[in-house]
């Protein structure tokens, strides 16, 4: 799985470096680090959507320091 954070200007403002950084921990949390590449992106497009992300190919918006948590349980870990 790769995982893809946008570090764009307008991402960046809006905390993606935490979001980048806290998807590490929860990767290497529940064991995925060897399943999984995450890194970051210049600018992927609807920057007032930040904090994009994208998992392969699907692409995922407003992702924040505040949401990132379920945003993992749902996309990443119920996947699985
Ligand atoms: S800065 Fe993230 S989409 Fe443009």
């Amino acid at each position: 799985m790769i995982i893809k954070v946008c570090m764009g200007s307008a991402c960046l403002m809006k905390g993606s470096p935490e979001v980048s950084k806290r998807l590490v921990e929860l990767v290497t949390e529940h064991g995925l680090s060897r399943f999984t590449t995450i890194k970051g992106s210049h600018c992927m497009g609807p920057c007032s959507d930040g904090v994009v992300v994208d998992i392969d190919e699907k692409r995922f918006t407003n992702i924040s320091v505040h949401n990132v948590d379920d945003f993992f349980k749902k996309e990443i870990l119920q996947r699985e």
